[in-house]
């Protein structure tokens, strides 16, 4: 009998097997990590797959019980796809019949190779990622070659918010500002749901700089006056570095997202990967970077417990919730904490895109007879 790869990539512990088999037989190379070889590799197997996807596109459907709005748009689900899975927007046809969203980037105005080796690993113990990319990026005339291609062809439902960054070679703030524009002003006509601005990545010491509210101010200043009116304004906040949290770390990222809201934008992703000491941990120790950004499960208490301070303190603000999601389960406590939507990335390299039908099956059996837009609505 002919095993249907696609349906059994679906399947959480045919999976892992595949998972396993790519790790063996893939190395390091002089530029990329294990990990990102074998990114590498599935990205070119996913971007043959549209057709599969398409063909498949009622196994991601969640029905009507799961639509959701943000700022006049209506998502098919709450789940999307993290920042940093498909940065050079190369996956968006065949993840657009599974997500509700896509958050592509983080895209970049030119091409970046970004920090040198080591700069990922992979904790199957705790599963986490510890990565210090440092943005690598094929630049934008590429990305907006990809997007045009995407719009072009045929597509599932998903919407696109895309991310990106303003780092460049030159580390002033006119400089990334510059860089911001050119990127929202060439990739606008192809984005259907969104932008969000991301200074929040712990792998380049530039962005701590920019992690102001007097930054902040620019940054809401410039979506406003160049991001179309029908689009959304998110931004990826840092989480916290402690549990619980300091009273000045709480109040310091409580003030930028206050300019943020104040100033007209829509969304906050709570949040990027969180800085670790990479000189610590064994498998870290020979990082070119003293500190790398963690993602995966131990990040969950970090990112649940700041949308539980911005939603209290921001009832209106629509809150992206990211860091950590594993399962249907979490995904609800971050909906029960102030989240809107959700979204993944660590949970996919380890489970693969069944992980999505699993959270919209567990979602839909937390809600019962209720939608999630109602459950939203009478939210407080
Ligand atoms: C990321 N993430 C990320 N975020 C971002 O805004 N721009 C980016 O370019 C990247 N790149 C990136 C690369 C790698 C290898 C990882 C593991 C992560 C962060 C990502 O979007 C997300 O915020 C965290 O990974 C936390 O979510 P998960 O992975 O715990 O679901």
């Amino acid at each position: 009998m002919l095993v249907d790869t696609f349906k059994a990539s679906l399947d959480p512990s045919l999976f892992k097997l595949y998972r396993k088999y790519l790790y063996s037989r893939h190395k390091a190379t002089s530029e990329l990590s294990q990990a990102e070889v074998v990114h590498e590799v599935a990205k070119e197997k996913l971007a043959k797959m549209a057709d599969k996807f398409w063909k498949n596109e009622s196994y991601f459907d969640p029905g009507p019980q799961l639509e959701v709005k943000v700022a006049g748009h209506t998502l098919k689900s709450p789940v999307g796809m993290a920042a940093g899975f498909d940065k050079d927007c190369e996956m968006l046809a065949p993840t657009s019949y599974v997500f509700g969203y896509l958050n592509p980037g983080s895209v970049l105005l030119n091409a970046r190779a970004g920090n040198p080796q080591r700069r990922v690993a992979v904790d199957d113990e705790r599963q986490a990622l510890i990565n210090a990319q440092g943005y690598p990026h094929k630049g934008l005339d590429n990305t907006v070659k990809n997007l045009r291609r995407f719009v072009q062809s045929p597509r599932g439902r998903a919407k696109v918010l895309l991310n990106f960054s303003g780092i460049t070679e030159t580390y002033t703030e006119d400089a990334v500002l510059d860089a911001c524009r050119e990127i929202i002003e060439q990739t606008s006509p192809y984005v259907d749901f969104g932008f969000e601005e991301n200074r929040a990545s712990p792998n380049t010491d530039f962005n701590k700089k920019l992690q102001t509210p007097e930054f902040t101010k620019k940054m809401i200043d410039l979506m406003n006056s160049h991001v179309p009116k029908h689009l959304i304004k998110a931004s990826k906040i840092v989480p916290y570095s402690s549990l619980p949290p300091t009273d000045d770390e709480r109040r310091d990222r409580l003030k930028s997202i206050k300019v943020f809201y104040e100033n007209g934008g829509q969304a906050v992703v709570i949040g990027n990967t969180r800085p670790v000491d990479t000189s610590k941990d064994k498998l870290t120790k020979d990082f070119v970077r003293p500190v790398a950004g963690e993602s995966g499960r131990p990040l969950f208490p970090y990112m649940l417990r700041m949308v539980q301070d911005v939603h209290k303190e921001f009832p209106d603000l629509a809150i992206i919730a990211c860091g950590g999601i594993w399962d249907g389960n979490d995904a609800w406590q971050a909906i029960q904490k102030g989240a809107t939507l959700v979204q993944l990335y660590t949970a996919l390299t380890f489970k693969g895109f069944g992980v999505v039908r699993e959270l919209h099956d567990t979602l839909k059996e937390r809600l019962g007879r209720e939608t999630l837009q109602g459950l939203l609505e009478k939210r407080t």
